[in-house]
């Protein structure tokens, strides 16, 4: 009779001990290239970038996820990782203070990811595949994703204009020392060395730009209101335009949310990657919506906008601001724009805003860490959402000719929408 495992070795090099603080190193890994990520949404230019680490963050979030529950089946009493020892702190320290796009693409995908999946392979090959099956099989399918993940930003680093500077080649030099300090990501010698006070114990936290950064195609300091749209046409061309960037300030946002507070519970990290990916799947959703009317990104200007606005808010009202106000209150919009889509034939559009609608339930459910940031104390939320509001309107009043108010309201009524 066919036997599904007749195929599998008995033996493996690894017991649960030794497999225990591989997997614990894995997780410290994935978890930390993911808010690394997360943390250079708005500080590097390019929105092809931007795109690319929206998607692999939220699949790191889901690598570093599966590690952690590992962890627990392998004998480890609680759902809390280990410090895998000063090199690998120090390498994933130094990932963080990459001299700009090219030396930070080089770096992850040319450097350390391809050493992560290496380390996976080996592994796996050495792993008992039968006894250990939980792992061998997280093994395989994580692998597959880094290799892909590889493959696709080698690809943008090819496209990266010029010759890597001097400071990115130093730079990714310097990144290779520090990974071969490590020596094999799947060495258990080395690996975990002592329960860490959390995922990111040992990492530091970059200043927020004040600005999302955008790459040359995008003009700012240009009102739209000073260019009201001349027919039907070129106002859907101006608003897939706007939505394709507001969306991208959300999923900035959300990177430096994930990224400036290592003290949130790993739930909340898992949460905010996947609303960020989500937010990045938005903007390019615009994107093709503009480019099928006809239209591409820099046609028309761009304002700072909502990450300019809520990057200056403390923790708490930024987390009301976006996903209590902004989410909450743009959802009757996006059903609006389907039926309206809907009713003169637009399919695409309708498609598009029946699916983003979609996600934005999750997302204003995300609003449940400010509640947990409050210990579900009733009246200290019900204090910051009346602030967030008042913070919010004394701003618009304050600012009547602001880009971020005039971007909605000094248009046309038809393009009146609640930002994200
Ligand atoms: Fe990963
Ligand atoms: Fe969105
Ligand atoms: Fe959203």
């Amino acid at each position: 009779m066919y036997d599904i495992y007749a195929g599998y070795r008995l033996d493996g090099r690894f017991d649960v001990a030794q497999t225990a603080r591989l997997v614990a190193r894995y997780h410290y890994v994935e978890a930390q290239l993911m808010r690394i990520a997360a943390g250079k949404m708005a500080e590097l230019p390019e929105w092809e970038l931007k795109c690319l680490l929206g998607r692999h963050l939220w699949q790191d979030s889901l690598h570093a996820d599966a590690w952690l529950s590992r962890l627990i089946d392998l004998r480890w009493p609680r759902r809390a990782p280990l410090n895998p020892g000063e090199a690998t702190c120090q390498l994933l320290r130094l990932l963080d203070d990459a001299p700009g796009s090219a030396a930070f693409v080089a770096a992850v995908y040319r450097q350390v990811k391809p050493r992560l999946a290496a380390a996976y392979a080996a592994h796996r090959a050495a792993c008992a595949p039968l006894a250990d099956e939980p792992t061998w099989d997280l093994l395989g399918r994580i692998y597959a994703d880094e290799q892909e993940q590889i493959r696709q930003g080698m690809a943008l680093l090819e496209t990266f204009s010029s010759e890597m500077p001097v400071a990115a080649q130093n730079y990714e030099t310097a990144i290779a020392a520090a990974c071969d300090a490590i020596g094999s990501f799947a060495a258990p010698d080395t690996a975990a060395e002592r329960e860490a006070g959390g995922s990111f114990e040992g990492q530091s936290i970059r200043p927020a730009p004040p600005i999302a950064a955008r790459d040359g195609r995008f003009r700012f300091g240009e009102r739209a209101a000073d260019h009201p749209p001349a027919n039907d046409h070129e106002m859907a061309l101006m608003m897939a335009h706007r939505d394709a960037d507001n969306e991208m300030h959300a999923a900035e946002l959300l990177g430096r949310n994930l990224y400036e507070h290592p003290e949130m519970p790993w739930e909340y990290h898992v949460d905010t990657a996947r609303q960020l990916w989500d937010e990045v799947r938005h903007a390019v959703l615009y994107q093709r919506y503009l480019e099928h009317l006809g239209g591409k990104l820099g046609d028309f200007p761009v304002i700072a906008g909502n990450y300019a606005y809520r990057i200056g808010l403390d923790f708490p009202h930024r987390l009301y601001d976006l996903h209590l106000r902004g989410e909450k209150l743009g959802m009757p919009d996006l059903i609006r724009y389907r039926e309206t889509a809907r009713a003169r034939g637009d399919t695409p559009y309708a498609m598009l805003n029946d699916f983003v609608h979609a996600d934005e339930v999750p997302h204003v459910k995300n609003g449940r860490w400010l509640h947990w940031l409050l210990n579900n104390d009733e009246a200290a939320f019900r204090t910051i959402e009346r602030e967030t509001m008042r913070l919010r309107a004394a701003y618009e009043q304050a600012h009547a000719d602001d880009p971020i108010v005039m971007a909605y309201t000094g248009l046309v009524p038809a393009l009146l929408r609640h930002e994200e």
